[in-house]
């Protein structure tokens, strides 16, 4: 692990006794939500909401007054019903009676453009400031960054645990460390891909993406997906590492919905949208015998049954491996919970892309702030 990320980082025993203190608690409560039959809400997975709670429950068992505060969605910087916090607020009640949270953080302008103004409107009454928002924490926005620099401020629990589990691959993973990478888009992985085949014994690479690094092997992708502005990215990464691993067969849709299993090569007019079963096969070899693997993206367009074969293999593979399996957030996490292995895996990352960004920089602006907080 880079020595000081976890090393320097403050966590709840360092705020000293908290009992009748205010503690402002940031956490990444950004849920799913899905419409219910009767135009209302829902929340679609409480993950997150049920990943707050330990540190929440830690501060009021002491007698601390708590106020969180999160954002939920993307709103323009005001006030949207569309992304209300009212269904959060009400399963986190559920969950932990007696914490306040706040408005959606994005309904204020001042979050996302990180204004001080802002940050001192957040903090105003408030004695602590604690970030449990680990999904949150590689987005230099007011509620992240500000409040270290005004107000003794710790990690949360869950903070803490995703710093070490993720801190622990950029250190010295059990080896063989194998990385299995998927998704849709090239375009917001390059740079970590880079990065993995630094760090991995393989990275074998699935979904969407894999079809722009077959084009810029000279294979014929069809009407499979393609990044063309990054072809040549591939190419190059392609030629630097050699611990890429890439699909030996597609499961494909016809151009008459016919769904067949086609090798490496996708004909004109069919799609790719799984990996085969020979990929199936040899992915599950490698990460079985694996000491740690990493897992981010799903392998195919595993809401669909007929695609989602690869990516329950990988899902499988990992929950039978006796080697350390982390699973580094986003989609890959509805794909294993839709199959009912999420308590099968060793970490499963409540943050998408600042699980990504953690790996790719080995740092976030949101841990830097606390860092810097503390040595003030
Ligand atoms: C996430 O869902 O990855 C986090 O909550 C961050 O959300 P954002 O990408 O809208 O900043």
């Amino acid at each position: 692990m880079a020595p000081a990320l976890l090393s320097d980082l403050p966590v709840l025993e360092d705020l000293g006794d908290v009992s009748s203190k205010r503690v402002l608690v940031r956490l990444d409560l950004n849920v799913p939500l899905e419409e219910t039959p009767d135009g209302g809400r829902t929340i679609a997975d409480d993950f997150r909401i049920r990943a707050a709670v330990p540190t929440l429950s830690w501060l009021l068992e002491r007698g601390a007054e708590v106020t969180a505060a999160t954002h939920l969605g993307r709103p323009k910087g005001a006030p949207d019903p569309r992304y209300d916090v009212a269904p959060v607020r009400e399963r986190l009640a559920e969950l932990v009676p007696g914490v306040r949270l706040l408005d959606n953080l994005r309904f204020s302008p001042g979050e996302m453009a990180n204004d001080p103004g802002f940050v001192t409107e957040l903090v105003e009454g408030e004695d602590l400031y604690v970030n449990d928002a680990f999904g949150a924490c590689h987005r230099a926005h007011a509620s992240v960054v500000g409040p270290p620099a005004l107000l003794p401020s710790a990690a949360g629990r869950l903070l803490e645990r995703e710093v070490r589990e993720l801190g622990s691959l950029l250190g010295d993973p059990a080896r063989p460390f194998v990385v299995v990478v998927g998704g849709a888009k090239v375009s917001d992985k390059i740079g970590l891909l880079r990065r993995l085949t630094e760090m991995a014994d393989a990275v074998l690479v699935g979904g969407g993406m894999a079809f722009t690094f077959l084009r810029a092997l000279g294979e014929e992708i069809g009407d499979s997906l393609l990044d063309a502005e990054h072809v040549e990215d591939c190419r190059r990464l392609l030629e630097e590492r050699q611990s890429l691993v890439l699909p030996l067969d597609f499961v494909a849709l016809g151009p008459g919905g016919e769904v067949e299993v086609v090798g490496r090569s996708v004909g004109a007019g069919w799609r790719g949208l799984d990996v085969g079963p020979l990929t199936a096969e040899e992915f599950s070899r490698q990460i079985s015998s694996a000491g740690t693997v990493l897992w981010n993206g799903p392998m195919g367009v595993f809401e669909d049954e007929r695609f989602e074969g690869g990516t329950r293999a990988v899902a499988e593979a990992m929950a039978a491996c006796a080697g350390h399996t982390v699973l580094g957030g986003g989609d890959s996490v509805a794909a294993v919970e839709r199959f009912g292995l999420a308590g099968r895996m060793d970490h499963v990352s409540t943050g998408g892309g600042a699980s990504l960004k953690l790996l790719e920089h080995g740092d976030l602006p949101g841990l830097r702030a606390l860092r810097e907080g503390r040595r003030r």
